[in-house]
């Protein structure tokens, strides 16, 4: 079973192609500047934020991780939506917004449920750059810019949904004010340092009463925090590129036809009971001597779905799929 496609906006495709055209750069040099500002992400010290006075970074984020972080925020609001986690809530703050990937996201598919945006971003760089991509945007919804939050600002909006994509790998410690929010969506680079440092922050918010509601269907002990050194939690996301994407790939090393991303979603609310009724498959697949065998969780414990290839030689979940757990007991 695969789950459908993430496509960007036809609007958005085009804002960026136009773009990238006015600048009067080439393939080429597109591509080196993807390929600098990744080096430089991959290999950057703590605390270290995104050049935005270059233009060489506006180039790259625009042609390249705005278009990625877009789709992987697109694959995880399609699920808060689905589990009603977006529900009573009308506000949001995205703090470190870059280029308002975020925000883009929000006009295109929730401008019915958020009355109003705060951004929060230090460079005025990516903040025109979001002025210039939002004139593409068929609908729209009121923002107000920020370089910074304070906590007096903050306890103002504390019910508000504060989103964090791709920004705590910029801070070198989390804001003071983090464990006074209520509503958090924390979205990071799926790699293992900073996956591990989601599984702490998740034992961290549990322990200060908050709920999870996402990646986990349980608010027990992490199996791969308790069970493992090693392990991280991150979801699998397939993407339908755009021609023009797949033009700029072709020079680059990394290939992104299907993206990854670790996130945690937390409330003071509850989740609904449903969640309980389902489980996450939280590995890929994996074939030893004709067995097949994924991982996938629903409490505390490490537990494998696990089946001869020759029985179903076709049967593979999706990293990341919500699963109803009567389905794997069945399986
Ligand atoms: C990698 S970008 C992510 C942008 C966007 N959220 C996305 O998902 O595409 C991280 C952003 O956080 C901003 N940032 C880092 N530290 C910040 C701080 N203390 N206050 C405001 N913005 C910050 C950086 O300028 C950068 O634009």
């Amino acid at each position: 079973m695969r789950p459908t496609e993430e496509q960007l906006p036809d609007w958005l495709s085009h804002q960026i192609v136009e773009t990238l055209k006015q600048s009067g750069l080439s393939r080429g040099s597109i591509t080196s500047a993807i390929q600098n500002l990744s080096d430089g992400y991959i290999h950057r010290s703590e605390g270290v934020t995104t050049s935005w006075e270059k233009s060489e970074t506006q180039i790259a984020y625009l042609a390249y991780f705005l278009p990625l972080n877009f789709v992987r925020l697109q694959h995880l609001f399609h699920e808060l939506n689905d589990l009603g986690f977006l529900n009573g809530i009308t506000n949001y703050v995205d703090f470190g917004s870059g280029p308002g990937t975020l925000s883009l996201l929000l006009f295109d598919q929730y401008s019915n449920i958020f009355s109003q945006g705060v951004c929060v971003e230090r460079a005025p760089e990516a903040k025109r750059l979001f002025e210039h991509l939002r004139k593409g945007s068929p609908q729209s919804i009121p923002i107000h810019w920020a370089t910074d939050l304070s906590s007096k600002k903050v306890s103002q909006m504390a019910s508000a949904l504060f989103v964090f994509s791709y920004s705590l790998v910029e801070l070198e410690k989390l804001p003071d004010w983090f464990f006074d929010l209520h509503e958090i969506v924390v979205v990071e680079p799926s790699d293992r340092t900073n996956g591990r440092k989601i599984l702490e922050l998740r034992k961290e918010l549990l322990s200060r009463g908050f709920h999870i509601w996402s990646p986990c269907t349980h608010q027990d002990m992490c199996p791969l925090h308790q069970h493992s050194k090693r392990d991280w939690c991150h979801q699998r996301v397939l993407l339908d590129q755009p021609e023009w994407f797949s033009e700029l790939e072709k020079d680059l090393p990394m290939k992104n036809r299907s993206l990854t991303y670790s996130h945690l979603v937390a409330s003071r609310r509850e989740p609904p009971q449903k969640l309980q009724q389902l489980a996450r498959i939280t590995g890929d697949l994996l074939v030893e001597k004709g067995r097949s065998r994924q991982m996938f969780c629903q409490d505390s414990e490490r537990r494998f779905l696990q089946w001869l290839k020759r029985d179903d030689p076709h049967l593979s979940y999706f990293r990341g799929q919500l699963i109803s757990r009567t389905q794997l007991n069945n399986s």
